[in-house]
């Protein structure tokens, strides 16, 4: 039996630009199961980012609330939720934001450093997750030189130092080709079947949705079931 990790109740979302007020989800509710993977497809701009940066605790709806474990994120402060989240969640973001100061390794080990751990601590860790997705000949690399693939294998390592329980991605192999996606999707499927991690993610990707436990289809602004 699954139990659940990650609640989204009742969601409305908008955005305000000027006069005009833009509804883009809508008494929205989404439930994850733990050891579950829920991909969500639909066209652009149907809010699939705004769900996940709800669903991450990285933006806050008008209604509804977000409840990881327990704990509902809107009920707590700023600095407490970072905090929650870095520990907690490994986001993969659609542009993948690498800090462009530091080399591929460093980046890798960012959220660990903030948590407080020392480099010699999570070096090997975040070394071990570079050699993964074939990454450790650049470990040294700025993610200036590094192309647009390697950056989003780069993030995705990033995502999962703090081994987080739940890895939330936003389209993790669109800009990949297809040696490069199927080795983050085979990452992804494993870290779920062998680790019992979780995996929300939006993806334009069929055949990557199909392999989810669950699917679902933003549209109207809400999530339906989709088969
Ligand atoms: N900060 C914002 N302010 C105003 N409008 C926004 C903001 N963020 C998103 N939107 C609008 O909300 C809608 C949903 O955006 P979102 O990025 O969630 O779509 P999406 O489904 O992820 O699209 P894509 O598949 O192209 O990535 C869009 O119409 C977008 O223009
Ligand atoms: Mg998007």
């Amino acid at each position: 039996m699954h139990d659940t990790l990650l609640t989204l109740q009742n969601i409305t979302k908008r955005f305000q630009s000027g006069e005009t007020q833009l509804t883009v989800l809508e008494d929205l509710s989404l439930t994850v199961p733990r050891g579950a993977s829920v991909a969500i497809i639909g066209k652009s701009g149907s809010g699939k980012t705004t769900l996940l940066n709800i669903a991450g605790g990285l933006d806050t709806p008008q209604e509804g609330a977000v409840i990881y474990k327990d704990r509902v994120l809107s009920s707590m402060k700023d600095r407490q939720l970072s905090e929650y989240r870095n520990s907690n969640i490994g986001f993969v973001f659609q542009s993948h934001i690498l800090l462009e100061d530091f080399t591929a390794l460093e980046n890798v080990m960012m959220p660990s450093l903030i948590k407080g751990m020392r480099p010699r601590e999570i070096r090997y860790t975040a070394q071990k997750l570079l050699e993964r997705v074939d990454l450790a000949s650049r470990a040294s690399h700025h993610p200036g030189k590094l192309s647009g693939g390697e950056r989003q294998r780069v993030a995705l390592c990033r995502a999962l130092i703090n081994d987080p329980d739940i890895i939330i991605a936003d389209e993790p192999t669109g800009s990949l080709d297809e040696q490069s996606s199927s080795g983050i999707e085979s990452l992804l499927f494993d870290l779920v079947n062998e680790q019992n991690k979780t995996l929300l993610l939006v993806t334009h990707d069929i055949a990557l949705a199909e392999r989810c436990t669950h699917m679902y289809q933003l549209i109207h602004h809400r999530c339906e079931r989709y088969s």
